[in-house]
C-alpha cells in the first residue's frame, strides 16, 4: 500500500512474529496449571490476540471489551465509556487483558480498576506496545512485546481513524499528510 501518511516502520513483520511467540511461551510458562481467560480490548488488540493466542499452550478462552475515551483523535482523556461490556462473569478465573497499545495509561487504570472489581482470582495486562513517556498513571503491564518511542503509530491493528489497522508492521503516522 502506498501512503504518504505511512512514516518510518517501527516494528517489522518479523520481529513482531517473533516477540509474539516469545510472550506465547513466557505466558504458557508462567499460567502452567491454570486455565486462562483472555480479554481482548477491541478493536486494536484483535490482531495481536489472535496471534497470540495461537502461541499459549494453556486451556484458554477468550472475551471481548470495547472501551472508548472521549478525546480527541490522538489524545485520550481518560473519561472512559463501555461500548461492549465481557459476555460473561470473570468471578475466580485467571484474566490476562490484552491490549493494543499503552499510551497514558487511563485506559488501562479504568480496566483494571473495573475488571479488578469483578473478584477475578487474578489479573495481568500484555501489551503489545508502550509509549512510557506518555505516560500520566503508573500502571504498568506484566507483559510487554516493545517500548517505542513518544510517537503516534499505525499499522498491525493500530488505526488512526479506523484506517491502516491491515499494515503488517507497526510504522510511525506522518501527521497532517
Ligand atoms: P491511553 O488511555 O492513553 O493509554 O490510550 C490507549 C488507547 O489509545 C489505545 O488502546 C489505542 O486505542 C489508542 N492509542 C494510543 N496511542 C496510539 C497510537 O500511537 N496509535 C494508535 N492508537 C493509539
Ligand atoms: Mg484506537
Amino acid at each position: 500500500m502506498r501512503d504518504d501518511a505511512v512514516g518510518e516502520i517501527l516494528v517489522q513483520p518479523d520481529d513482531l512474529s517473533r516477540r509474539v511467540r516469545e510472550l506465547g511461551a513466557q505466558i504458557t510458562e508462567d499460567y502452567h496449571g491454570r486455565d486462562l481467560l483472555l480479554v481482548g480490548v477491541l478493536k486494536g488488540a484483535v490482531f495481536f490476540l489472535s496471534d497470540l493466542m495461537r502461541h499459549i499452550d494453556v486451556p484458554c478462552e477468550l472475551d471481548f471489551m470495547a472501551v472508548a475515551s472521549y478525546g480527541s483523535t490522538t489524545d485520550s482523556s481518560g473519561v472512559v465509556r463501555i461500548l461492549k461490556d465481557l459476555d460473561a462473569p470473570i468471578d475466580g478465573r485467571h484474566v490476562l487483558i490484552v491490549e493494543d497499545i499503552v499510551d497514558s495509561g487511563l485506559t488501562l487504570q479504568y480496566l483494571l480498576r473495573n475488571l479488578g472489581a469483578r473478584d477475578p482470582k487474578s489479573i495481568e495486562v500484555c501489551a503489545l506496545l508502550t509509549k512510557p513517556e506518555r505516560r500520566k498513571v503508573s500502571v504498568e503491564p506484566r507483559y510487554v512485546g516493545f517500548e517505542i518511542p513518544n510517537r503516534f503509530v499505525i499499522g498491525y491493528g493500530l488505526d488512526h481513524g479506523e484506517r491502516y489497522r491491515n499494515l503488517p508492521y507497526v510504522a510511525a503516522l506522518v501527521e497532517g499528510a
